[in-house]
C-alpha cells in the first residue's frame, strides 16, 4: 500500500503563525506537525510516501524531511499550485498509485493519539474499496459529519449547520485506485474546492465504504485552539511513554 500526506492549503485559520511558513511545519509540542501523519503511515509499514504541498514552502519540506531516510521510508514530493481543495490535491497523485494498489491518505494537520497501524494494514486484505475513521467530538459542525445507520455510514455532510451525529470524519482515508476516477467527476463546491467528502459520498453510494470508530484521542491542528489541543495530546502521549 502507498501513502500520501496532504500538506497544502493556506492555513489562514492559524494566521499570523502561517504568515511566513506552512501550517504543517509548525511545532506540535516537540515535533513539526507533519511528522505525526508521516509516523502514522510509516507505523503501518508503508514505505513509499508522496508528500503534496503548495509552492511557497516546498523547499522547507525537503530540507526538513529529505529522502525519508530518517523515517526508513522513501519520500517523493508534488506541488499543488493553488489550494483547490483536499480532493484536488489528492488528484495530483494519479500515477503514484498503481491500478491494483490501495492507498492511505492522511491530512497533514491530523494528530492521532494511538497507533492505528493495524487497521490501516488490515485494509490491504479487506474487500471494501474505501474506509474512513470516525471520532465523537464536541463540535462536529467544524468537520465532515457522518450519518450512521446500523453501524454503517449512510452519508457525510461537510461542516453541517445541524449535524446529524457527533461523529466527525477524521483526516485518514483508505482508498482503492478508483479514487482518481471519482475525483475527475467532481465539481467545485460553493467554497470553490474539490471536496474529499464528495469522494467519500460516492463510495457510500456505491456501497463500497467501510468505517471504524476511534476510541483513542484525535485532533486536527488547523485552528489556534485545536493546535493547542493537539500539542497537549502529543505531550500526554510522550510523557506516558517516557
Ligand atoms: O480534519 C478532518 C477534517 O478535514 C474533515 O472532517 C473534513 O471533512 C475535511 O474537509 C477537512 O476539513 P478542514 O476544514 O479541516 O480542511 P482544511 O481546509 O483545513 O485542510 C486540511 C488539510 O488538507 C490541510 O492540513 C492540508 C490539506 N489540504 C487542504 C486544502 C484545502 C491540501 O493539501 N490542499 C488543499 O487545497
Amino acid at each position: 500500500m502507498k501513502g500520501i500526506v496532504l500538506a497544502g492549503g493556506l492555513g489562514t485559520r492559524l494566521l499570523p503563525l502561517t504568515k511566513v511558513t506552512n501550517k504543517h511545519l509548525l511545532p506540535v509540542y516537540h515535533k513539526p506537525m507533519v511528522y505525526f501523519p508521516i509516523e502514522v503511515l510509516v507505523g503501518a509499514g508503508i514505505k513509499e510516501i508522496l508528500i503534496i504541498t503548495g509552492p511557497e514552502n516546498a523547499g522547507d519540506f525537503m530540507k526538513l524531511l529529505g529522502s525519508g531516510k530518517e523515517f526508513s521510508a522513501n519520500f517523493s514530493y508534488k506541488i499543488q499550485d493553488e489550494a483547490g481543495g483536499i480532493a484536488q490535491a489528492l488528484g495530483l497523485a494519479e500515477g503514484f498509485v498503481a491500478e491494483s494498489e490501495k492507498v492511505a491518505v492522511i491530512l497533514g494537520d491530523n494528530i492521532f493519539e494511538k497507533s492505528i497501524s493495524q487497521s490501516i494494514a488490515k485494509f490491504e486484505k479487506e474487500t471494501f474499496k474505501a474506509k474512513v475513521f470516525l471520532k465523537q467530538v464536541e463540535h462536529p459542525e467544524r468537520f465532515g459529519v457522518a450519518e450512521l445507520k446500523g453501524g454503517k455510514v449512510i452519508s457525510i455532510v461537510e461542516k453541517p449547520k445541524s449535524p446529524k451525529s457527533n461523529y466527525a470524519v477524521t483526516g485518514l482515508y483508505l482508498y482503492d485506485s478508483s479514487v482518481f476516477e471519482i475525483i475527475k467527476t467532481l465539481k467545485p463546491s460553493p467554497r470553490g474546492e474539490l471536496e474529499i467528502t464528495e469522494v467519500n459520498n460516492e463510495y457510500i453510494r456505491r456501497g463500497e465504504m467501510a468505517c471504524e470508530s476511534l476510541t483513542s484521542g484525535w485532533s486536527d491542528a488547523g485552528t489556534i485552539e485545536s493546535l493547542y489541543r493537539a500539542s497537549a495530546l502529543a505531550r500526554e502521549e510522550t510523557n506516558k511513554s517516557a
